[in-house]
């Protein structure tokens, strides 16, 4: 078979994936530079490549412009938000993604927060870990019940209906959801009601946002949404940062219309902590966790890793995606 050539554009792999790789072809390994556009020896070797592995840089025309000979790239992600789809589609280059392996682990993350913010397990745990742990807590600090509330789900793709899963069977919560399509098997599994966006948002106790990012959903969650929601409303966000209008976020938090937020993404990732939707008691902000865990990240690279090589043999990568 050809050798091609491949280049690592981000950190992701650990060296046996390297090797799996390096067997069959020549790697260009850029996992641990911080800005690869600014590295001569990153363009020359996309001058040159076939294959392109990694997660979190944006390719847009003009990047992907620079890997003339471009045949296919392996998203260490499930989103592929970061890649102009149509620019790839117009070059016949094929896009990867990591499906399935994820959504568990990150419909663990999206309860997380659902449980951390009606709880203030953040914000409570600090106090002990400050020293602030004077008298019993009274009302003031009293979270609300996770279960036999309504959650909302906004975009049922496979981590919506994970979430989905867990709030039936383990906190006995009422299902509604919000999709482009609907998905008659998951209500009669769930006995969950499809509900127009503004009917969830008004009817939810909580809204959790798995909606892919997309030109249609930036912005989703705008002043008008938020201003929809029940008062005393939770909204957690495991999609991407961009679906929310976070000053919108902010302002539905400081009149007190919502009662807390926990988000996973942010529209510019990382924040900083001056960033408006750091450092408040009510909002759980986490580092873009979703899918971090030890046991899925190891099975998205190595899915990753799979797919790269079968698109660059020829064959159908087991997880191509399809937009
Ligand atoms: C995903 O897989 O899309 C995660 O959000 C990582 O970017």
């Amino acid at each position: 078979m050809t050798q091609k050539e491949i280049v690592i554009f981000s950190p992701g792999l650990d060296a046996a994936h390297i090797s799996r790789l390096g067997e069959r072809h020549v790697v260009h390994d850029f996992s641990d530079s911080e800005s690869p556009f600014d590295d001569a020896d990153f363009n020359a070797a996309l001058a040159n490549a076939h294959g392109l592995i990694g997660v979190r840089q944006r390719w847009d025309a003009e990047r992907l412009a620079l890997a003339p000979k471009l045949e296919a790239v392996s998203s260490i992600s499930v989103g592929v938000d970061n890649y102009d789809v149509d620019t790839m589609q117009a070059r016949g280059i094929t896009l990867c993604h990591s499906p399935d392996v994820l959504t568990e682990t990150t419909a663990d993350t999206a309860f997380a927060l659902i449980l951390a913010t009606a709880r203030r397990v953040v914000e409570l745990a600090n106090r002990v870990r400050d020293g602030q742990w004077h008298q019993p807590i009274g009302p003031a600090e009293f979270g609300v019940d996770v279960h036999h509330k309504r959650l909302g789900i906004v975009g049922m793709g496979r981590i919506g209906a994970a979430i989905a899963r867990r709030a039936h069977f383990g906190f006995a919560m009422p299902v509604a959801y919000h999709n482009r399509s609907r998905a008659p098997e998951l209500e009669a599994e769930l006995d969950a009601d499809y509900l127009d966006f503004d009917a969830l948002l008004a009817t939810s106790d909580f809204i959790v946002s798995t909606v892919p990012l997309s030109p249609a959903t930036e912005n989703l969650f705008d002043d008008h949404a938020f201003a929809q929601m029940k008062p005393g409303a939770i909204f957690i966000n495991i999609a991407r940062g961009a679906v929310v209008d976070e000053t919108a976020l902010v302002a539905a938090l400081d009149r007190g219309h919502l009662r807390a937020a926990g988000l996973d993404v942010f529209r510019g990732e990382p924040i900083s902590a001056d960033n408006p939707l750091a450092g408040r008691d009510d909002i759980v902000a986490l580092p873009h966790i979703g899918s971090a865990t030890v046991e899925t990240r190891a099975a998205m690279a190595d899915l990753a890793v799979d797919n790269l090589l079968a698109a660059l043999a020829g064959e159908t990568p087991p997880a191509v995606f399809k937009p």
